[in-house]
């Protein structure tokens, strides 16, 4: 099967990824509304990358890098597009800048709703932190 694209996102795009998020089953917040998409894209907007094919997104993934840590966030591709490898594409593309960027170590977050994927991550050379408990804190609701 021929490969997929591998490109940054453009704000053109944001219809097209938020749709091709909610059918892969990610869950969305009040983080992924366009105005917050693109404010957090003022910092590394290199580190969002879509896969095409005919020119139409089929997979993403949105990186960040708060200075220390990176971040591996909506690694995400269209149900009819799974298997091919396009996920494992994205990830290695994502990675490749981080260590160009000299950066030590990278992180994600696995929503217990979708523990499944862990082994994904691991045949990829993840391991699991169970010396870590994560806490957040709500800090706005509104847009
Ligand atoms: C997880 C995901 C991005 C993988 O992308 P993909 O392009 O289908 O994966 P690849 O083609 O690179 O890899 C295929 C391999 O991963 C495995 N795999 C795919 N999805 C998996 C899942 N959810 N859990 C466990 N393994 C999975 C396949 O069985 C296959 O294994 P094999 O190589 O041993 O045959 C994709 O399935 C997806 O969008 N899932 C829904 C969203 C999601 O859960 N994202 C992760 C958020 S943390």
């Amino acid at each position: 099967m021929e490969k997929v694209n591998i490109r940054t996102y453009k704000s053109s795009d944001y219809e097209a990824v938020y749709n091709l998020w909610k059918a892969a089953g990610l869950y969305l917040s009040l983080s992924d509304t366009r105005k917050e998409l693109h404010r957090m894209l003022d910092k590394h907007p290199e580190l969002f990358l879509i896969a095409e094919e005919k020119d139409i997104p089929v997979g993403t993934v949105l990186g960040s890098f708060d200075g220390r840590r990176g971040y591996v966030h909506h690694l995400a591709v269209l149900p009819e597009f799974q298997n091919r490898g396009i996920g494992s594409d994205l990830l290695n593309v994502l990675e490749d800048k981080y260590r160009e960027m000299g950066v030590i170590k990278i992180h994600l977050f696995i929503e217990t709703v979708n523990a499944e994927v862990e082994s994904y991550y691991q045949k990829k050379g993840w391991h699991r932190r169970n010396d870590i408990i994560m806490m957040s804190k709500i800090l706005r609701t509104d847009s």
